[in-house]
């Protein structure tokens, strides 16, 4: 069972640069053995957070906690080197004078025996056994992120800091390199805070996700929570494509085209954005310029006509003229279907998938 006491809480971080905040009160917790991610685009605050956790930049307000104790907060700071904090930033820097080995070996410490045999096991499980001889500038920029975290989790450190760990690797070195750098984390119980603005590898790696925009914190969750229960529109759109259908509430239902969706809850006569993603349309075949029968889980079909369809490996990305208003719309179907531009189809919109927001003004 896991321990209630968080390995890592940070409590309502605040830091302005220049009079502006880029870190607007955000708090959160890691669990022993946890991995969270910090997911957001470029600049919405998420490596300001982490320097401020390492303690290589001091918040402006806000608390830091290890294992129930008190790190730092505005007026008391115990500094980096003794938080046991592991840390591999986006700008590694390998010591240049230092062979591979020695690089991954420098925070460790007792037996010397020891040190070469972590040493060894680490080079091997990132797949640089052969390399410990090698000094840096020998290296690829992917070989050098790897000895980085060879380095960062030799010494078993009890929380983890990274930033965009992986993002100087190709696709195939990198999910290896993934899986195995979090079955060493999770193998020594280390807390994890990762940071990146990729959704597929906060999918992959996440027991927890905080989607971060501006600054905020805006939804946190297991990633099926955060992928399947969106907050608004823009989180939705952050892990897939997606259409959108404007309407207005009467009557608790707002009409569309595509028949009528219910809008429990929201306003009568406000404006709502209706989302679905690509891979929740149904596409069905025209019948002498007629549809199939509307059904209550898919609603009425709209018609549009094909403007290109595209072959995407495990899906097809069919992209459609709306007849009703012009709209582009896109679908995804698995495997291989490329119907030829201008062929009318007709669309069908997932009851079960769509998600409806309030516009806001
Ligand atoms: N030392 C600094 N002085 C002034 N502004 C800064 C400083 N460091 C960061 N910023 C600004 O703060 C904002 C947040 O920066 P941060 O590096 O935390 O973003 P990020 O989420 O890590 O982005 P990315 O995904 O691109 O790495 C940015 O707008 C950035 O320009
Ligand atoms: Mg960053």
């Amino acid at each position: 069972m896991q321990s209630a006491t968080p390995r890592l809480e940070i409590r309502n971080l605040v830091r302005n640069y220049d009079g502006r905040r880029v870190v607007d009160d955000v708090s959160l917790k890691v669990m022993p053995g946890q991995v969270t991610c910090l997911l957001g685009p470029s600049g919405c605050g998420k490596s300001t957070t982490l320097r401020m956790i390492a303690g290589v930049e001091m918040q402006d307000s806000g608390e830091i906690w290890v294992d129930g104790n008190l790190v730092c907060d505005t007026s008391f700071r115990i500094p980096p080197e003794r938080r046991h904090i592991g840390l591999m930033f986006q700008d590694f820097a390998l010591f240049p004078h230092l062979t591979v080995r020695a690089n991954v070996a420098f925070g460790l410490s007792g037996d010397k025996a020891d040190i070469q045999r972590r040493v060894d096991e680490l080079l091997e499980r990132v797949g640089l056994s052969s390399y410990g001889g090698k000094y840096p500038h020998e290296l690829s920029g992917g070989e050098q992120q790897r000895v980085a975290l060879a380095r960062a989790l030799a010494p078993r450190p009890s929380i983890m800091l990274m930033d965009e760990p992986f993002s100087g690797l190709d696709n195939r070195l990198r999910d290896g390199i993934r899986d195995e750098t979090l079955d060493i984390l999770r193998e020594q119980d280390t807390a994890v805070l990762l940071v990146t603005h990729e959704p597929e590898e906060a999918m992959r790696m996440a027991d927890e996700i905080a989607l971060m925009r501006n600054g905020r914190i805006v939804q946190q969750g297991a990633p099926y929570n955060i992928y399947n229960a969106p907050v608004d529109r823009d989180a939705v759109a952050f892990f897939s494509d997606i259409n959108v259908i404007r309407g207005k509430v009467q009557g608790a239902l707002v009409h569309t085209a595509f028949g009528r969706f219910l809008t429990p809850g929201v306003q009568e006569g406000s404006e709502v954005d209706i989302v679905i993603r690509p891979q929740h349309i149904k596409i069905d075949f025209d019948r002498n310029g007629r549809g199939p029968d509307p059904t209550i889980e898919m609603g009425t079909a709209a018609r549009g006509v094909v403007r290109r369809a595209r072959f995407m490996g495990s899906e097809s990305l069919v992209e459609f003229r709306m007849d009703h208003d012009g709209s582009i719309m896109r679908a995804t179907v698995p495997n291989v279907f490329l119907p030829k531009p201008g062929k009318p189809l007709w669309l069908m919109i997932r009851r079960d998938k769509c998600f409806t927001f309030p516009v806001r003004a």
